[in-house]
Order: C-alpha cells, then structure tokens, then sequence
C-alpha cells in the first residue's frame, strides 16, 4: 500500500500568515470506493479519472482484485476490467476503511461468495452488525465475532429480496443492501426515514441500473431496485471531496487574510451540511461555477477569513456533515460564542471516539469545550492559545483537524500522528504548504 508510509510521527503546525491560492481537493472517499466496486461488478471496461488515492480506497482496489478483477492505474487513470468474481484466497482486508468493508460485504453477499472481511484495530472495534443483520434477513450465513470483524462469509446461498426500513441513516448500510439486493431473487424496496449521502442510488443509475426513487420530505426516501440487473461499464470522474475541502476552507476562514479558492468540489446537497453551517456562522464562502459532471453537482469553493459567530446545529443535520464534526468544533474554538452540536451518536464510533478525541484535544490547546453522549459544545473566543501536543487516536481526521487548528494559535500545535492522513489526503501537509500554511516534520 503507497501512502501511510509517506507521512508518519509528529507534526508542527504553527501561526505563518495569511493562506493564499487555488488548490485541488483530492477525490471524494465515498465516490471512489464506489466506482471500483461498481465498475468491478460491470461488464466491460470502466476507467476512473481522478480517484483518490488514498490508503482506504487502494484497499478496495485491493479486494477488487482479491476478488479476480483486473484493475490497473494506467497513465493516471484508473481501469477497471468487470469480470465474474472468483472467491478470494486470502481474507480481504480493508484497513482502516469502514466504507470499503461495509459496501465490499453486500456486493459479495449477492455474489454467494465465501470470504473473510479483516481490517486494522480500529476496523475491527466498529459494529458490522448493521450490515450484517439486513443482509442476514435476506439469506446470507456469516459467523463474526459478535458484530465485529473478523467476519466470515459461507457463501453459495441464493439472497431474497427483502422490504426493510433503515434504523439509523447510513449510507454505508443502505448501500451494502442495494449492492446486495443486484444478485437477490426478487425486488427490494427499502425505505430511508432519514437522508443519507446517495452516491450509490446516482452511480448504479450512471451504470445503467434501474431503481425506482420516490421522496416524500415528511417521511424520506423508497428506493426500489429488481435483482438480477446487469451492470454496464460507464467511465467516472470523481469530483473532489467535500470532507476534504472542510480543511482547507477551515483553515482559510480561522487565518487573517486568507483568500483560496478549491476547485472542482463536489457540492451534493446531501454532503454540504458544514459548509451550510459555516454561511450561519457568518462565513464568508462561495459556490462559483457550479455544474454537473457525472451525474453529481460539483463548483469551486472560494473561502476568505472571516469574523464567525457561533451557532446551535441542528440534529438533523448529522447525516449531512457526519465527518465534519471534528474541523466543525476547530471553527467553532475560533468563532465568537458557544457552537452547540447535537444528535452526533455515531461519532462514538467513527475511527475513533471522535467526541472524546475533540473534546480532549480542545481542552488541552485552552478552549472551553463539554461534551454529553451524543453533543458537544464549544464556548469560542476568537482566539485558541494552542501549546499542546493532541493525540489522534489514529484518526486521519482528528490529525487534520488539529494541524489546522495550530495554524492560527498563539502558541504552536503538535500532533502525535499524521499516518493516518494517508487514508483520505495523501497531499494534505503538500497542499497546506503550498498555500502558505506552516507545517513542520520535527
Ligand atoms: C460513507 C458514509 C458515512 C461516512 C463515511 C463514508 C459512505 O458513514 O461517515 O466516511 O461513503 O457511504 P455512515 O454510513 O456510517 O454514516
């Protein structure tokens, strides 16, 4: 795997001046773990522009193989050579990808394949039993170790289709159930109470599968998909990321001075709950150019600094900016005022226990910060005093989110680990330097 090696131990972040410049976010995670395991799944040959080449989706492209896929990166590009999957020899391991696992475990479910899904420590802490169980209810046989990885599938058995409602909103689960649903007898309905991120629902379309969406604001989404639909190869440009971008534009906004512009972003409604947000706060952030490319809504980002005040968000909003809590809490240190954030439960059980991870890393860099089970609370006061060395748990988006922080603090801020970087932004500290921000390898 190229990446996690690139960056490992400490890193410095300090006060340099204002950012300036026009930068790329590197592809969006979700798009690209998709688009090699749908195009893995089509017939013909798909070619992926732009995907990210991150840790967590060179796993998936790993299993892809594992699975009997032919998958090169050829000048750039990435293609994909959908084949009939063969059962892997080895355990596929996914990392510290909970997406690539999740997803991976529903398109193999409807494909009677037996195997075993392993990933790293953190991996193996997060609950798969919410994949499991949908996927369960519609005939498959899996041992786990009691909703954990590893999990091992027996394979050979028919999927039905089932009529299921989600519990919790979960793209990660609603997709396994719509991947698996391809290879059922049968046609699934399921019904999303709340809206997750539809990349999926978008991406089967693009590869010529008919599912039936039908919305209804009071009480969400039914998503109807026949089994049995054959994939067709389709080429895919993977827009970047906004739960990248939430860095860059974080950064920008917190540092005087500061003018950037992130082009090429995908701005999905689905995804933009943090950057809803930071307008609230008084951010000063545009959308330009906005268009459509691959069946997706994508613009350029422009954020300049910008005096923040702070807000109470919303519960509902979590499925919108799930991952953007933790940059969310660094704006909020530096806004004037209390953030209050709710309805943040999974958050516990991200990469990390992200509320204690936030929580333990503001309160040692000086801001006044509370935390129940599920929210979090930061009383801003427009300036962070920094000085202290954050533990990130391993969790790519705490490093980040720390590092960003120190670039305005009075005094520097260190974090322990910036591997995990390497999952999501292999070129974080490149682009953050590249747009003035100092960031020191000790
Ligand atoms: C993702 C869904 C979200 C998100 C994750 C990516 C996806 O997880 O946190 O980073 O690509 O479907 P949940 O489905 O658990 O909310």
């Amino acid at each position: 795997m190229s990446g996690a090696g690139t960056l490992s131990g400490r890193v410095k972040a300090r006060r340099a001046g204002a950012l300036q410049g026009v930068v790329h976010a590197p592809g969006d995670k979700s798009i690209s773990h998709r688009a090699l395991i749908l195009g893995a799944m089509a017939e013909g040959i798909s070619h992926v522009d732009s995907l990210l080449e991150g840790d967590d989706v060179l796993r998936t492209a790993a299993a892809m193989r594992a699975l009997g896929v032919e998958i090169e990166r050829e000048n750039g590009r990435w293609r994909i050579a959908g084949a009939a999957w063969r059962q892997p020899e080895k355990s596929l391991y996914f990392g510290n990808s909970g997406t690539g696992a999740r997803l991976v475990m529903g398109a193999v479910a409807g494909k009677q394949i037996a195997a075993t899904f392993d990933g790293d420590a953190s991996l193996r802490a997060r609950p798969m039993g919410r994949v499991l169980e949908p996927l369960r209810m519609m005939g498959l046989e899996a041992s786990d170790m009691d909703g954990r990885l590893p999990v091992e599938f027996i394979g050979g058995e028919r999927l039905t289709a089932v009529d299921c409602k989600l519990a919790k909103p979960s793209a990660q689960v609603k997709s396994a159930i719509l991947l698996a649903a391809l290879g059922a007898q049968g046609t699934t309905r399921l019904h999303e109470p709340v809206l997750s991120r539809d990349h999926t629902e978008r991406m089967l379309s693009a590869f010529g599968v008919k599912l039936k969406v039908e919305a209804d604001d009071a009480v969400g989404r039914f998503i109807e998909i026949a089994g049995g639909q054959k994939l067709k190869a389709c080429n895919i440009s993977v827009p970047g990321d906004p739960s990248s971008a939430a860095f860059l534009t974080a950064a920008a906004l917190i540092t005087p001075g500061s003018d950037i512009v992130i082009e090429n972003v995908l701005v999905n409604p689905l995804r933009a709950g943090f950057y809803e947000t930071l307008k609230e706060m008084g951010a000063n952030i545009l959308f330009e150019n906005k268009r459509e490319a691959g069946g997706e809504p994508i613009a350029d980002i422009r954020a300049r600094h910008s005096v923040l005040s702070g807000v109470e968000v919303p519960a509902d909003r979590a499925p919108s900016m799930v991952d953007e809590y933790p940059i969310l809490a660094i704006v909020a240190a530096y806004a004037h005022g209390e953030t209050k954030m709710t309805g943040l439960e999974e958050l516990r059980i991200k990469e990390s226990d992200r509320i204690s991870a936030i929580e333990k890393g503001l309160a040692a860099c000086g801001v006044d910060v509370r935390s129940g089970e599920d929210w979090l609370a930061v009383r801003g006061a427009a300036s962070v005093r920094g000085g202290a060395k954050v533990s990130t748990h391993s969790d790519h988006r705490i490093a980040m989110s720390f590092l960003v922080c120190g670039l305005n603090s009075e005094e520097p801020v260190e974090i322990d680990d910036a591997s995990m970087i390497a999952t999501s932004f292999p070129g974080f500290v490149d682009v953050m330097r590249s747009l003035g921000g100092d960031l020191e390898i000790p």
